[in-house]
């Protein structure tokens, strides 16, 4: 997936599409996230300051979320859900093991509601049920 680099002017453009929203913070969150691949502490402050919220406002919810990212992506994106019914039939060890394997890469997620075919895994986009570490770097190539 391809990302613009950081921009004020790209992201103050974002921001004013989302003018007439009520409750716009989480919107521009994901807009920043969908543009840019992450959120930069820039955009913290800039919809701080569009959206007349404290800084710590807009970081409540930044971190709120686990899906928004504040650092850029690695050149793949991989998340395993870590819900109930998918540690139930082994995500955390399974997240353990993709730790081992790929470092960082390896986020968490929670619930793609893909339960009955758990662990579920998101890899670059496509959904795995019944993951495993063989079935997620075949997803890689
Ligand atoms: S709990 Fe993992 S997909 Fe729903």
């Amino acid at each position: 997936m391809k990302y613009s680099p950081w921009s004020q002017d790209v992201a103050r453009t974002l921001l004013a599409t989302l003018r007439d929203e009520k409750g716009p913070v989480l919107m521009a969150l994901q807009l920043m996230q969908k543009e840019f691949g992450y959120v930069d502490k820039d955009s913290v402050e800039l919809i701080a300051n569009y959206f007349n919220k404290s800084r710590a406002d807009v970081h409540g919810v930044l971190t709120f979320y686990h899906d928004l990212r504040t650092t850029p992506p690695t050149d793949h994106q991989i998340a395993i859900c870590v819900a109930e019914a998918c540690q139930a039939v082994g995500a955390r060890e399974l997240v353990n093991q993709a730790r081992a394997m790929f470092g960082d890469q390896i986020n968490d997620a929670y619930c793609y509601g893909n339960c009955a075919l758990g662990p579920a895994a998101m890899v670059d986009g496509k959904l795995i049920g019944r993951a495993n570490l063989e079935k997620i770097t075949e997803a890689l190539m």
